[in-house]
């Protein structure tokens, strides 16, 4: 495959800014956009000194009552007062292309927030011309609700609304009611609130629950999920059959890439949940006609289940899984972090050995064939914040502490402020460590092993385009290698049990990065030694 400049998604490392945790810049204690523009260096000045990251993902920035903390829009073509003006955002986006950063947002469609004068139009009457834009329904004759389906943050989708005497559907917060994409007028409006921002320079959007935008016609109740057991917070009651992933969905996103496609080097990476096949079809058929990137959230949800903690097994089984269903050309996105999880290191922590695990990740997230995406904090180790009761914000209390303790304020040094605010933060702060001035003077920290990763894989084209191929590998290690012809080859191998193992590597060649610099250098035989939890990058002509 030859690649054009509109390509520049396949071989970019993403990081996600969450914008209320950045950089406070106005001390209101909420991170904003001239914080994004201030700590641009950081990500990338153009040397080995920054990250050197290729594009940033910005959570949502848009006019909103924050019930959901922007994913509930009041209006997708401002910016809130929170973070900014236009202005301001027309200078970040102006300040990032300066730098060669791409810059992307959030794209909400399959709600919008209670307070966008669509839905307070559409909820004023039954005839009002509205009405339609989102999904009202009568009860049932006997009175109970108009389908079995349950919010993604726990009780009834479905709530009364007094007025007009109906129920609206909301698949999140009842602040949250769906928008009816089934009606060509939602369509058309939404498609135009993409034509906006990339007309402003924007470069893409992340969607936001991309699969549950079409539900099926008629509403049918969703099968129950006989796995469900008392107590299971994170697993439904029920199969999500008839709202997500549903099969009209797959040609929404079609029309939806048509309008990325009117602007050239435009990419759209989508939020999607289900097996590795309901992830591949996002992609749409061989002919590009689908998202460019869909994340697949395998390596986090099998973990939050119990399922896997860190097991070379499971992430090969997901790899090759992910590898076999996506369409020729495409390039799976393996997340290991968002918003919305618990962080890395506090869900790999039970032996107290998740630091050791978050470098291994490095070399795994930064060696697979894909588009990483790093969540803002993960590079210096940020773990999930206690937060106490009275300090609680995130309404969407899907696990019992809700969703606060991985959007606290990013760790720019260990003064009192951290660097991030000298007002009182929103969330409170970690401890004082890890934080980013600290790491930024120490060679083998965490910080540096990701500066190291990412500007490795921008200068090694088996990295960038290679392709994947399972290695034989002993039990604990997942071993694979990239490769381009007329590139050297890199095997990478990572290490997931208590005993070192020794991957076989005939040919031999120099251990280009490792999770500990001592094992950098050329091997000594055919074989790579990996401690316990270790991984390593090694380079040869072939693999
Ligand atoms: C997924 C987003 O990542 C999450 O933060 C949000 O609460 C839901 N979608 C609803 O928009």
């Amino acid at each position: 495959m030859s690649l054009g400049p509109e390509d520049w998604w396949r071989e970019a490392v993403v990081y996600q800014v969450y914008p209320r945790s950045f950089q406070d810049t106005n001390g209101d204690g909420i991170g904003d956009l001239e914080g994004v523009i201030q700590r641009l260096d950081y990500l990338n000045d153009g040397t080995e000194r920054s990250l050197g990251i290729d594009a940033i993902w910005l959570s949502p920035t848009f006019p909103s009552p924050m019930a959901d903390f922007g994913y509930d829009v009041s209006d997708y073509c401002g910016v809130h007062a929170d973070f900014g003006t236009m202005e301001t955002m027309d200078r970040l986006i102006g300040e990032c292309h300066r730098r060669g950063i791409r810059l992307l947002l959030d794209w909400v469609p399959n709600h919008t927030s209670e307070e966008h004068p669509w839905f307070i139009e559409s909820r004023s009457s039954r005839h009002n011309p509205r009405r339609d834009w989102y999904i009202w329904r009568d009860a049932k004759p006997d009175g109970s609700l108009p389908n079995n389906w349950k919010s993604v943050f726990g009780g009834p989708a479905w709530t009364l609304d007094e007025t007009t005497g109906q129920y609206y559907l909301h698949s999140f917060l009842k602040e949250q009611p769906d928008l009816n994409w089934r009606n060509p007028e939602v369509e058309a409006a939404m498609l135009e609130t993409l034509r906006f921002w990339f007309g402003r320079g924007i470069d893409g959007f992340r969607i936001d629950v991309m699969g549950m935008i079409v539900k099926h016609p008629e509403l049918a109740d969703n099968p129950l999920n006989g796995d469900w057991m008392p107590g299971d917070r994170e697993r439904s009651t029920q199969l999500w059959q008839n709202n997500r992933n549903y099969p009209e969905v797959y040609d929404a996103v079609k029309r939806i890439r048509a309008v990325f496609d009117e602007y050239p080097g435009r990419m759209g990476v989508g939020e999607v949940f289900g097996t590795a096949e309901e992830v591949g079809r996002y992609y749409g058929d061989d002919d590009g006609n689908g998202l460019h990137l869909a994340f697949n959230f395998q390596f986090i949800h099998e973990a939050e289940h119990g399922l896997t903690a860190w097991d070379a097994g499971a992430l090969r089984r997901i790899v090759n899984a992910a590898e076999a269903s996506l369409p020729a050309e495409a390039q799976p996105c393996f997340a290991l972090g968002n918003h919305d999880r618990p962080r890395f290191i506090s869900r790999h922590n039970a032996d107290a050995r998740g630091p050791e695990r978050a470098r291994a990740a490095v070399i795994l997230l930064l060696g697979l064939r894909n588009t990483p995406f790093i969540y803002y904090g993960e590079e210096i180790g940020m773990e999930d914040v206690d937060i106490p009761e009275d300090r609680l914000q995130d309404p969407a209390r899907i696990r019992t502490i809700g969703r606060d303790p991985e959007r606290t304020p990013m760790q720019w040094d260990a003064s009192p402020g951290r660097g991030f605010s000298p007002a009182e933060p929103w969330l409170p702060f970690g401890d004082t460590s890890p934080n980013v001035a600290d790491q930024d003077r120490d060679p083998g920290s965490l910080l540096s092993l990701y500066r190291r990763a990412i500007w490795l894989r921008r200068n090694t084209a088996a990295l960038l385009r290679g392709a994947y191929r399972e290695l034989p590998a002993p039990a604990d290690v997942f071993a694979w290698a990239r490769v381009l012809p007329g590139e050297p080859s890199v095997a990478v191998a990572v290490n997931t049990g208590p005993t070192p193992r020794e991957v076989d590597l005939p040919g031999g060649g120099t251990v280009i990065l490792a999770t500990d610099q001592a094992l950098e250098g050329p091997l000594k035989s055919g074989k790579l030694t990996l401690p316990p939890l270790a991984a390593a990058m090694v380079q040869a002509p072939k693999y």
